[in-house]
């Protein structure tokens, strides 16, 4: 079978699939890069060393690597919250209504109670920061809990996007990776090498 002589050019291989949305399945959405992903979870428990962080918190799926290596680090749990309740979770949930931008829908996150609690520092790790959605979700839970938002790190900002701003609006303080600036032409533009 023939896959044609596309490669390159075929949307399915381009690493920027459009003005706004970067392939990341190499080595986050798919498959990993765990030697990426340990020096990921070094970077961010060094950024929130003076933190006292209790629980990092994520959730699923792309979510969990970052994470999970932060909290490793950090020496302390990692819990991810859940798109989907399932049977073994009914009851004694923390949970708040995020809105996907990309796939149009409102997903009902949770956390059981269990996992969070008033004395908590919380840390949000995520993969990709967009419009916002998923950390303000996470943030919500954490303050359902009355624990505390101790930060949020984010793997790769894309700082076009109105995440970023809203987070830190909402006093949070965010720490970002990777900045994306922008997309446009097939390019990606850091946001350390655009003009100010
Ligand atoms: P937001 O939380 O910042 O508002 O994000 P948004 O609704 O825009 O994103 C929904 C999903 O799409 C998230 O993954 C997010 O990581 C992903 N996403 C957003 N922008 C990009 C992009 O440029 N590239 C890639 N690869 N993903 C992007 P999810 O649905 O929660 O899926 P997963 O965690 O199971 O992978
Ligand atoms: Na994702
Ligand atoms: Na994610």
């Amino acid at each position: 079978m023939s896959s044609g002589n596309s490669e390159g050019k075929d949307p399915a291989g381009r690493i920027v699939v459009s003005d706004a949305v970067l392939k990341i399945d190499s080595f986050l959405n798919q498959q990993v890069d765990p030697d990426l992903m340990n020096e990921i979870g070094r970077e961010f428990a060094a950024r929130f060393a003076s933190e006292s962080i209790t629980k990092v918190l994520t959730i699923e799926s792309s979510g969990i690597a970052p994470a999970l290596m932060t909290a490793m680090r950090l020496r302390v749990p990692m819990i991810f919250a859940r798109k989907k309740k399932s049977i073994t979770m009914q009851g004694d949930l923390y949970a708040a209504p995020v809105y996907s931008y990309t796939k149009q829908e409102v997903n009902e996150v949770t956390v059981a109670k269990k996992f969070l609690s008033v004395n908590d520092r919380v840390l949000i790790i995520d993969d990709i920061l967009a419009n916002g959605a998923a950390a303000l979700g996470l943030a919500q839970i954490v303050e359902q809990a009355q624990a505390k938002v101790a930060g949020i790190g984010i793997v790769l900002e894309k700082s076009f996007q109105e995440g970023a701003s809203k987070l830190k609006e909402a006093g949070y303080r965010v720490e970002s990776l990777v900045k994306v600036a922008s997309l446009q032409n097939q390019q990606i533009r850091f946001l350390e090498d655009v003009p100010v």
